[in-house]
């Protein structure tokens, strides 16, 4: 049985590797050939926890492949899956040409009957029309079946995610392709939900939007505790303790980033409006976040006015922490309006300078270890929860920069511990800590 994946992004190359390490053979294609090139040497091309040593060993035991040319790839495969990028349009729904793409390129080279696997996140409706364009590609004497099978795993943490999936969503209108593809998991012992496509395409949109709202929901909460004097640490605690609320994703902070929230859920606001449906809460949701994005920004600017000429350390640039990725990152955003402002900015994080290179070049300092960035900083903004900054010893900010000021999006440090360490520690939802200025009427003021 041969396996082909299209696509070795974050999504596409951890399934080629983790099906090639269950016992099946994989052949990955993609069109960035530098890629292609990287991997059959057996180096990754993107930072995933575990993912290169598991790259090499199956490179080794031969079970896994890499190439470049699509006809290779397609001619003999008997489960094509699909999990090219499907990045936001200015409208802000998806933008399928990739994957409109990789259909024609499996649809021109098939030789034998397959089952065309969707990974990709696509609007409902969208297996039914590639199932619809590839009858009309491929032979008649050719069976082809689509099959709909979102992908949920975590950036940072792919590949235990795939082994131990809370659940794995087939969606087929074709019994017998989605009990196919269904076995094609059995290795995975993992849970396996069956829906129709449309089902299974919307499970992965709605998924995201509800975990998008539970963030939004959790900021907005910690925006009213700036208000009221709560602490946001003890109110999402005592929330989270309720088995029916669950604890996760209630860590208030600078938003939700990354390459599947913010496009998923206008993507789902686009869909709702081609349905002329009025989803508020979604609308709600992407609103309130892209002004969590500012918040840091804003409190900056709050306390010091003009940050012109400024010496501004960012920590963290990554979305998220154990990832590379800088899709759509709070710190991109940050900081933009930081050389809108001209303040002199150092970076640093542990995986994503390159990525921040290749998009801000030489208009960023670009240090090696926290140290580093901070040194004669005048304000340090902590936007990625590393554990290199999280338990970054505190003493060294008042050691190291010319003042010790914080503005922690992430929540990263207790309080007291701040206070003591003398930080002028501004984060989110809780009351900031040695603000000495007169801030009386400001949410600044302690
Ligand atoms: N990144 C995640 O955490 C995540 C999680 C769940 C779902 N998804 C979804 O999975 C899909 C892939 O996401 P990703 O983050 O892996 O994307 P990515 O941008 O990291 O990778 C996409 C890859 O597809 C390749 N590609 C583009 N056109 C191609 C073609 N015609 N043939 C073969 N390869 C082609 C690109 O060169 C790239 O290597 C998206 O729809 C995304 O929304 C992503």
């Amino acid at each position: 049985m041969e396996i082909t994946i299209f696509g070795t992004g974050y999504v596409g190359l951890v399934t080629g590797v983790c099906f090639a390490e269950a016992g099946y053979n994989v052949t990955c294609f993609d069109i960035d050939e530098r890629k292609i090139t990287a991997l059959s040497q057996g180096r990754c091309p993107i930072y995933e926890p575990g993912l290169e040593e598991m790259l090499k060993r199956n490179l080794e035991n031969g079970r896994l492949q890499f190439t470049y040319d699509s006809r290779l790839a397609s001619k003999n495969a008997d489960y094509i899956f699909i999990a090219v990028g499907t990045p936001e349009n200015e409208d802000g729904s998806a933008n399928l040409e990739f994957l409109e793409d990789a259909v024609d390129q499996i649809g021109k080279y098939l030789s034998r009957d397959a089952v065309i696997i969707i990974k990709s996140t696509v609007p409902v409706g969208t297996n039914q029309r590639i199932y619809q364009k590839l009858q009309g590609i491929v032979p008649d004497n050719i069976q082809v079946k689509v099959v709909s099978n979102p992908e949920f795993l975590r950036e940072g943490s792919g590949i235990l995610d795939t082994f131990h999936a809370d659940r794995i969503v087939i969606g087929a209108d074709d019994n017998e392709a989605g009990r196919a593809v269904a076995d094609l998991y059995k290795p995975f012992g993992r849970p396996i939900l069956q829906t129709d496509v449309r089902s299974a395409e919307l499970i992965k949109y709605a998924s995201n939007a509800f975990l998008a709202t539970k963030i939004s929901f959790i900021n907005e909460v910690a925006n009213l505790c700036e208000h009221t004097g709560a602490n946001i640490e003890d109110v999402a605690k005592g929330m989270g303790m309720d088995v029916r609320i669950g604890s996760q994703f209630l860590r208030a902070g600078i938003g939700y980033g990354g390459s599947c929230f913010p496009k998923d859920t206008k993507a789902l606001e686009k869909l709702t409006e081609d349905y002329e449906y009025d989803f508020k809460i979604l609308r709600s949701v992407i609103e309130v976040n892209s002004r969590q994005k500012q918040q840091l920004f804003e409190k900056a600017r709050e306390l010091f006015g003009n940050l012109q000429g400024k010496r501004v350390a960012v920590l963290g640039l990554a979305f998220k922490p154990h990832t590379d990725d800088i899709r759509e990152a709070p710190a991109v955003e940050l900081i933009a309006r930081l050389i809108e402002e001209q303040a002199d900015i150092s970076v640093y994080d542990p995986a994503a300078s390159g990525n921040a290179a290749d998009l801000f070049g030489s208009r960023l300092y670009y240090a090696e270890n926290v140290d580093a960035a901070i040194k004669g900083a005048d304000i340090v903004f902590i936007v990625t929860e590393w554990p290199q900054i999280t338990q970054y010893d505190l003493e060294r900010f008042s050691l190291l920069m010319r003042e010790p000021v914080i503005f922690d999006g992430r929540n990263c440090y207790d309080l007291a511990n701040a206070e003591s360490a003398g930080l002028t520690y501004v984060s989110v939802g809780r009351k900031a800590v040695n603000v000495n200025r007169n801030l009386e009427n400001s949410r600044l003021r302690g």
